[in-house]
């Protein structure tokens, strides 16, 4: 049986304020999910909230949270129990780039990329694992990234934490696999979001876009796969998904 996303599900997201979680957030609402949005942003978070229940979402609550924050990543998910009764999914799109060569790096930002993206996905697995195997099941999708796999110059940090998002996931997924409970991990190429906009040289100086957004997907067509990823037949686990841009050249003329 292909298990479907529905009004009965409740899904936190992280990362829900921008590009690749609100994009989820709102997927995840068109199917009527329940959904409970973190991110740092107080203002965008309650204009998606807006957006998801206009979108059919049976109800959404949001948590201005830092996902670096033991104890405010604790209270969000005993919030959104308490609010909610269940929690069946977990996506951790929550994340950031400072970039900068290695030599001249500063530890305050090498702390910030490998806490935010690294330790925050440990916390908010480590929160909400405990209410899964109780209610006996649940999912959790990791947002990692070609830089995942692939080492980038001036990306150190991000790829260290990235790397590490991947072997952490396979960890915890073989720990609570026979507990119904899937973790996965997704690696997505380029995505048309505001991340490479946002992504700084250590230093402070705002760069360009890193990338060409003729060559990206967009956070749409990303959280479309993650729907498909949680729409699994029950008894059958995604544990890693690579996503790609297609056809490059059709992507210039069309974005
Ligand atoms: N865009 C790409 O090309 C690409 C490719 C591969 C993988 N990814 C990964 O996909 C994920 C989503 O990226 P995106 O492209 O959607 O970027 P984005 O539009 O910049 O969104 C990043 C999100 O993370 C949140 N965030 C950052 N630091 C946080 C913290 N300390 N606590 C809580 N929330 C925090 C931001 O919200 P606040 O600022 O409001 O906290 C925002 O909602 C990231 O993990 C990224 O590494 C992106």
């Amino acid at each position: 049986m292909i298990h479907e996303l529905s009004s009965n599900t409740v899904a936190i997201i992280t990362g829900a304020s921008s590009g690749i979680g609100r994009a989820t957030a709102l997927a995840l609402a068109g199917k009527g999910s329940r959904l409970s949005l973190l991110a740092r942003s107080e203002s965008d978070l309650s204009e998606v909230v807006e957006e998801a229940k206009a979108r059919g979402a049976s109800d959404v609550r949001y948590f201005a949270c830092d996902v670096r924050d033991e104890s405010a990543v604790d209270r969000a998910v005993v919030a959104t129990l308490d609010g909610f009764g269940r929690i069946d999914v977990l996506i951790n799109s929550a994340g950031l780039s400072l970039n900068g060569e290695v030599d001249g790096y500063s530890l305050e930002d090498w702390r910030a990329v490998i806490d935010t993206n690294l330790t925050g996905t440990f916390l908010t697995c480590r929160a909400v694992v405990p209410a899964m195997k109780r209610q006996g099941g649940g999912q959790i999708i990791n947002i990692s990234s070609g830089a995942g796999r692939n080492g980038i110059k001036e990306m150190a940090a991000y790829c260290a934490s990235k790397f590490g998002v991947i072997g952490f996931t396979e960890s915890l997924a073989l720990e609570v696999r026979n507990q119904n409970i899937r973790v996965s991990v997704l690696l997505p190429g380029s995505v048309a979001t505001d991340f490479s906009r946002v992504a700084k040289r250590a230093g402070g100086a705002r760069t360009e876009a890193a990338r060409e957004i003729g060559y990206s997907m967009t956070a749409e067509e990303v959280a479309s796969v993650i729907v498909a990823m949680l729409e699994q037949p029950d008894q059958a686990w995604m544990s890693e998904v690579t996503l790609r841009p297609l056809n490059l050249e059709l992507r210039r003329t069309r974005i």
